[in-house]
């Protein structure tokens, strides 16, 4: 049977580890978006045309290298933007929502345009300070030189490029559970959002 969970927010809030916590403890699958606009945007730094990259794109540009850089995050949010980019994706996304076994969507929309008929939405979020402070430690673990300010201007960039673009706009849908991890602990945070995930299973 199709079940949707769909788990937005904006970067480095822990949308990712929660949506595979989440996966797992349903056994559901579970796809980052996150990546389809990473796999364009690193196209494009490649030289090649945002729309053409986003109509042209297959399974195994998710897997390609490097897509977790800084600077194929700023592409992404980049050519997340494009109307005609992100309708290219649409029924990518659609498509694996529906899969038989359910599944796990995190991204920006997910709630709002791609499955606003998601069984569950979750809208995970924590301050930009507190969200700067973990991607700078992430990037400071993988080696990667940079300063905690950067980052943080980075963050802030990202952010308001996401939230303020005309398409798809980063934003809650009016029934996602907001959860804010500025204060929890991943765990914490994870048992809260499977928590959520229950309530809607058993009121639907
Ligand atoms: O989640 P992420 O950092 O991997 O996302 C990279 C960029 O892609 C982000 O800046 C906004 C964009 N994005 C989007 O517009 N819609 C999605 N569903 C997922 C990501």
């Amino acid at each position: 049977m199709a079940f949707t969970i769909a788990i937005d927010g904006p970067a480095a809030a822990g949308k990712g580890t929660i949506s595979q916590a989440v996966a797992r403890h349903f056994g559901f699958g579970h796809l980052d978006t996150g990546l389809l606009y990473r796999a364009v945007g690193r196209q494009m730094l490649d030289g090649v045309e945002p729309v053409a990259a986003a109509r042209g794109l297959m399974a195994e540009d998710l897997e390609a290298e490097g897509l977790r850089s800084p600077d194929v995050a700023q592409a992404a949010s980049k050519v997340a933007a494009i109307p005609e980019v992100r309708a290219a994706l649409v029924d990518f996304q659609r498509a694996y929502a529906r899969r038989a076994g359910g599944a796990v969507l995190d991204g920006r929309d997910i709630g709002t345009v791609i499955c606003p008929e998601a069984e569950a939405k979750l809208f995970v979020t924590a301050s930009p300070e507190v969200r700067a402070r973990r991607r700078y430690e992430e990037l400071h673990a993988q080696g990667v030189e940079t300063a905690y300010e950067i980052v943080l201007a980075e963050t802030r960039e990202r952010d308001h490029r996401d939230a303020t673009r005309a398409d798809a706009p980063l934003r809650p849908a009016e029934d996602a559970v907001v959860l804010d991890t500025s204060e929890l602990d991943i765990d914490a945070a994870v048992v809260r959002a499977i928590a959520a995930v229950d309530a809607a299973r058993g009121s639907g």
